[in-house]
């Protein structure tokens, strides 16, 4: 049987955590001391010697972020490559794609709204059809609508986000990941609100690419991200299309030959501080334990949610047969920004998600925002009904 986790362990090696109540993870997520202590460190040694020297002294703990994630998300070191953001991963995988025109990506009415951007942008540029799978009435995709349009367009690409970012559902990556595996297509998997908060695991997705970011659940630095490359790409060749002297090695005047693992789809520079934060940042969710992470997760997340339902002025707006821990609300009577600073002045750190993060779903609910809360492992039960408490309390005034 599983240990508990150790809540109050967690709460200490999170600084900060006690003045506030911060339940804003899928923006970007308070660190462990662990993490900050080691990009402060790493940056004090560049300080005293510069970067390409410790760079080379510290290979062992840069290579031990390839490791971190690899059994975060089941696979080698091999195929995992760094990245300075989710975006940053995804339009690497993206841009290694050989699309040509009248070529059909296969998405989701959820989808990121930058990955939605890169899709127009593609369309605008190659003349790339886009098709959206249809949703259930009770949010979750359509299935059978995927399926029909995989064997209606035999899509070059179909690619789906796993926790969109403006609610509160979790899509069937693992069902369309049979379905692609099945039929050989491309899968590209945006798991940028998904990794860190729950198990992962690229082998079950069947996905060719999965990026995240480091920020957010994963409790890593900024400007850090990472891209999973299954071997079936790497055999194939794929590249991204402004590959660097980091991805490939210039060989002869007019030929250049691709590095062998997902390193092809790193760039030469990176900042090595913040990536041995990451490092840490995944090793510390590695030794807690993915699993009681996402267990913890769901605890919180269903009590915040069964609070918020005891108070009739509150409407959530998250659909779908699972959800995760970004929730989503509007108040009957006052406005999303009357309620956020309400939430301000009671130090409970949240933020306003905007119609632009996903016009599809913003149109079909009937709204312009919504606040959203997103707790994580280390917020506790008190807080969740101290929130639940501040919300009663000023609405019924
Ligand atoms: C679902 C999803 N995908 C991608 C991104 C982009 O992440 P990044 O800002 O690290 O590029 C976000 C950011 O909020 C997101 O929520």
């Amino acid at each position: 049987m599983s240990m508990a986790m150790d809540i109050n362990k967690i709460r200490n090696e999170t600084l900060y955590c006690e003045d506030k109540i911060f339940l804003n993870s899928a923006g970007s997520s308070l660190s462990p001391t662990v993490v900050n202590e080691a990009v402060r460190h790493f940056l004090s040694e560049e300080e005293t010697r510069g970067g390409y020297q410790v760079e080379e002294d510290r290979q062992h703990d840069i290579n031990d972020f390839y490791h971190q994630a690899a059994i975060l998300l089941n696979c080698k070191a091999e195929n995992i490559a760094f990245a300075h953001d989710a975006t940053d991963a995804y339009s690497k995988a993206l841009s290694s794609i050989p699309f040509e025109a009248g070529d059909v990506i296969i998405t989701s009415n959820d989808d990121y709204s930058s990955n939605q951007i890169q899709f127009l942008s593609l369309q605008n540029r190659y003349g790339i059809i886009l098709h959206r799978i249809n949703n259930l009435e009770n949010g979750d995709i359509d299935l059978d609508h995927c399926k029909l349009l995989v064997e209606q367009h035999r899509p070059k690409l179909v690619a789906i986000t796993h926790i969109p970012t403006n609610s509160g559902k979790v899509q069937d990556v693992k069902n369309i990941g049979e379905l692609c595996a099945d039929q050989q297509i491309i899968y590209l998997v945006d798991a940028c609100q998904s990794v860190g908060q729950l198990s992962v695991d690229v082998q079950e997705i069947k996905c060719d690419f999965l990026s995240a970011t480091g920020r957010k659940f994963l409790r890593g630095p900024r400007g850090t991200g990472l891209l999973y490359v299954s071997d079936r790409i790497l055999n194939l060749g794929y590249a991204p299309l402004f590959i660097d002297g980091r991805g490939a090695t210039w060989t002869a005047a007019n030929q250049y030959k691709p590095a062998d693992t997902a390193l092809r789809f790193q760039m030469w520079e990176a900042p090595y501080a913040m990536l041995i934060g990451l490092a840490k940042a995944i090793n510390y969710a590695n030794q807690i334990g993915i699993k009681k992470i996402e267990g913890r997760n769901k605890q919180i997340m269903n009590h915040l949610r069964s609070k918020l339902a005891e108070i009739k002025e509150i409407k959530m707006y998250d659909r779908g047969s699972q959800l995760s821990n970004i929730l989503t609300f509007r108040h009957i009577g006052l406005s999303v920004a009357d309620i956020q600073k309400i939430l301000d002045h009671h130090q409970v750190y949240c933020s306003i998600s905007t119609r632009e993060w996903g016009v599809i779903d913003f149109d079909k609910k009937g709204v312009e925002s919504v606040i959203r809360l997103s707790p994580h492992y280390f917020n506790t039960i008190e807080e969740m009904d101290r929130v639940a408490q501040i919300l009663s309390d000023v609405l019924s005034n």
